[in-house]
């Protein structure tokens, strides 16, 4: 599904934070400032990053974000929508978490969630979650930019890996 004409310049804004960001902190930093600075639902968004230490099982580890103060810093793989999203290489959408049973609470206004794989080379490195204090916030448009956005930061990290 091409980005919707509503959501285009939000797309615009992040192609040229994107294609003009210093690091992969500063990258993924930007990307989730214009997501919550331009989206009024998306109340937290941040990043997950997969942690691979030897010997140990890998763990998704927040990252840059946006919003308040989660308590879940370190979410394991069979943990939470954001394991889910992150096990299963697919994008989640929780319309209601409450009724969700996988819903590890990170704020009581939370209603709906949406959470994008990022991939460098195939492999899920990490991803891109957002909330909203507004229920079923997801739709499809919403799906599209969010899978934008995830996209443009695995290409980032992918031209870091080269
Ligand atoms: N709700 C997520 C946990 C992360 S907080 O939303 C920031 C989950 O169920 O995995």
């Amino acid at each position: 599904m091409p980005i919707s004409s509503e959501l285009s310049h939000v797309a615009e804004k992040l192609n040229t934070h994107a294609s003009t960001a210093a690091s992969a902190d500063a990258m993924m930093d930007g990307v989730v400032e214009l997501l919550h600075a331009s989206m009024p639902r998306y109340n937290w968004v941040g990043f997950y990053m997969i942690e691979r230490a030897a010997g140990e099982e890998p763990i998704l580890v927040l990252g840059k974000y946006r919003g308040s103060m989660t308590p879940h810093t370190r979410i394991k793989l069979n943990q939470g929508i954001c394991g889910a999203a992150a096990s299963s290489g697919k994008t989640v959408i929780v319309d209601d978490v409450h009724s969700d049973p996988r819903y590890l609470a990170c704020s009581i206004e939370t209603k709906s969630e949406i959470v994008v794989p990022v991939f460098v080379a195939g492999e899920v490195v990490g991803e891109l979650d957002i909330d909203s204090h507004f229920p079923a916030a997801f739709g499809d448009a919403d799906k599209t930019l969010c899978e934008h956005a995830a996209t443009l930061a695995g290409d980032f990290l992918t031209k870091l890996h080269k």
